[in-house]
């Protein structure tokens, strides 16, 4: 197995490896490269649906999919994304992941990573661009660090709560699902979260999911959020993966914004297949 730096904002490559057959001490040297770098892209892999939950279970329990409709038959934990159409029905979720966000941070137990296959990739566009929320923080001005030491972000899940983001029209069934979220409780979490197995501070906010702060007015709370949103995606805290065929890519939710790029066009399609393990609640 061979381990190499993608990017100076983070980021590896894995090669040499076949995720079907894996050794336990492999397993270990990938879960290290994956605390590490953040961002893993393991690459050549010839993967069925039951082979990438076997892989993503060996990191702790799955997260349901709210998007239930959406899954591959007979496998409820794997989520498809997709533009394709079959029998003018959409066979995927055609807007996950279209603004910045950690997933699932929405959540009572929000995710510790996410694990996306690329079953199909467009011709043109179609990258993931992620955001490395350590240096972020760290790169914040000091009265900015200490301004968001205590405070903590209100995150919901219905994109109609939220006025920095929109519903894709291309989603046929968009609206409906969003309004019937608007039910589900927000989450509050810090705004400056400490990952629980390196211990690193990690700045835990996204304009997709973080809609204000906890006993903070509106106008005050936009004015720390839109310099935090702005400030977590300069660019040389982003690393932008161009997919390869048969690349699986691994996220840390705990320390990774991210968001689809888009930049491609039906009939030129882009499926991928989405596992997500589930993590702890945020300190
Ligand atoms: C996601 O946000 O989970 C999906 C990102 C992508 O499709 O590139």
């Amino acid at each position: 197995m061979e381990v190499r730096t993608l990017d100076a904002a983070m980021g590896a490559e894995i090669t040499g490896i076949d995720l079907r057959a894996l050794s336990d001490d492999t397993f270990e040297k990938i879960r290290d490269a994956f605390l590490t770098h953040q961002v893993i892209a393991i690459r050549d892999q010839v993967l069925s649906p039951a082979d990438q939950l076997a892989f993503s279970r060996r990191f702790g329990a799955l997260e349901d999919q709210l998007n239930a409709h959406y899954t591959v038959p007979d496998f409820p934990e794997v989520l498809v994304l997709s533009n394709d159409v079959k029998d003018g029905k959409p066979v995927g979720l055609i807007d996950g992941g279209d603004f910045w966000h950690s997933d699932s941070s929405h959540r009572p137990f929000p995710s510790m990573a996410t694990i996306l296959y690329a079953v199909k990739n467009p011709n043109e566009g179609g990258d993931t661009e992620f955001a490395n929320m350590h240096a972020a923080y760290e790169a914040l001005p000091a009265a900015m660090k200490t301004r968001i030491a205590t405070l903590k972000g209100i995150h919901a899940v219905s994109k109609l709560k939220n006025k920095r983001v929109t519903v894709s029209p291309r989603r046929p069934d968009g609206k409906d699902f969003y309004e019937r979220q608007k039910s589900l409780p927000d989450q509050i979490w810090p705004l400056v979260r400490t990952h629980p197995a390196t211990g690193r501070k990690t700045l835990y906010v996204s304009p997709r999911f973080t809609i204000g702060i906890e006993g903070m007015g509106e106008d005050e709370a936009d004015t720390i959020l839109d310099a935090l949103f702005a400030h977590q995606i300069r660019p040389e805290f982003v690393y932008r993966h161009r997919w390869r065929d048969r690349d699986l890519v691994m996220w840390d939710n705990r320390s990774v914004i991210h968001q689809a790029a888009g930049g491609y066009v039906y009939p030129d399609t882009r499926t991928m297949y989405r596992t997500v393990v589930a993590g702890d609640r945020p300190f």
